[in-house]
C-alpha cells in the first residue's frame, strides 16, 4: 500500500516538506557572492546539481517569506559571478548557519569568523577551509512562476583540496573527505554524511540482447 501525496493540489509550504523528505541525500552547493558593498555574501542551496556538458551548477533559489529576492540570487544576477563550495563535515555548523536570514549589506563570512582569499577567475573570493571551490560565471536564468527561479552558472574553475584528489587517477576520492548532504526539515533540518560506499563493476544483470 502506498500513501498519496498529491503535489497537484498542495501548498507550497506542504509541498516543500515532503518532497525535501523524499527527495535525499541532497548535496548541497555552498554560494559565495558578492554584494553591492563587495560584502562577501555565503548561504547554502540544496536544490542544486551540477553537469559536465557543458559544465555548469544549477541552483534553484526561492524568495524570502516577503516575496522579495534572496541576496545570493540577486548578487548572482547583478554581478555575474558566484563561488561553489562544497562543504565538508568540520564546517557543518558554519555551513548551517549560513542559513539564516541576515541583513543585506552584511557578511555572512565575516560574522562567522571564516577565511577568505582571492580567486583567480572571479572577483569573488573562496573559502580557503572548503575542500572545493568552483569558480562560477552566471549563465542564464529561467523563473519558475511565483517561486523560485533556476540559476544556472558556468564552471570556469575548480580548487580541489590535495588532500583529497587522487593524482593517478586525477578526480577527487570520495573516502577522503566527509561532503555533507542535506536530508528531510522535519524535527530537523537534518543532515547526513556518507555511509557505506559500494563499487560495481560491469553490471552482472542479464543486459540488453545482442
Ligand atoms: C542546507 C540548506 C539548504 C538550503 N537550500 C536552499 C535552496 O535550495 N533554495 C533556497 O532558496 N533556499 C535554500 N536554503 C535557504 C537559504 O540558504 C536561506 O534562505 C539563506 O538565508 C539565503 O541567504 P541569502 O539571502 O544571503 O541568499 C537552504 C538552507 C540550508 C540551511
Amino acid at each position: 500500500m502506498s500513501v498519496l501525496f498529491n503535489f497537484e493540489k498542495a501548498a507550497p509550504r506542504d509541498a516543500y516538506r515532503v518532497l525535501s523528505s523524499l527527495v535525499i541525500p541532497r548535496p548541497i552547493a555552498w554560494v559565495a557572492t558578492l554584494g553591492p558593498e563587495k560584502t562577501v555574501n555565503l548561504a547554502p542551496f540544496s536544490s542544486f546539481m551540477g553537469t559536465a556538458n557543458p559544465p555548469l551548477v544549477t541552483l534553484a533559489i526561492g524568495r524570502r517569506p516577503d516575496g522579495s529576492p534572496k541576496d545570493t540570487y540577486r548578487n548572482i544576477v547583478e554581478q555575474g559571478e558566484a563561488v561553489v563550495h562544497m562543504a565538508d563535515a568540520p564546517l557543518l555548523e558554519a555551513m548551517h548557519a549560513t542559513g539564516e536570514e541576515i541583513p543585506p549589506g552584511e557578511s555572512e563570512v565575516e560574522r562567522l569568523g571564516l577565511k577568505v582569499v582571492k580567486s583567480k577567475k572571479v572577483k569573488v573570493p573562496r573559502l580557503i577551509e572548503a575542500p572545493v571551490a568552483m569558480e562560477c560565471r552566471f549563465r542564464e536564468e529561467h523563473p519558475m512562476g511565483k517561486g523560485s527561479t533556476f540559476v544556472m552558472l558556468d564552471i570556469l574553475l575548480a580548487h580541489v583540496s590535495e588532500a583529497i584528489w587522487d593524482e593517478e587517477v586525477r578526480c577527487a576520492v570520495s573516502d577522503r573527505w566527509s561532503p555533507i548532504a542535506r536530508l528531510g526539515s522535519v524535527a530537523g533540518p537534518n543532515y547526513g554524511l556518507l555511509g557505506k560506499v559500494l563499487s560495481l563493476g560491469k553490471s552482472k544483470l542479464p543486459g540488453p540482447k545482442d
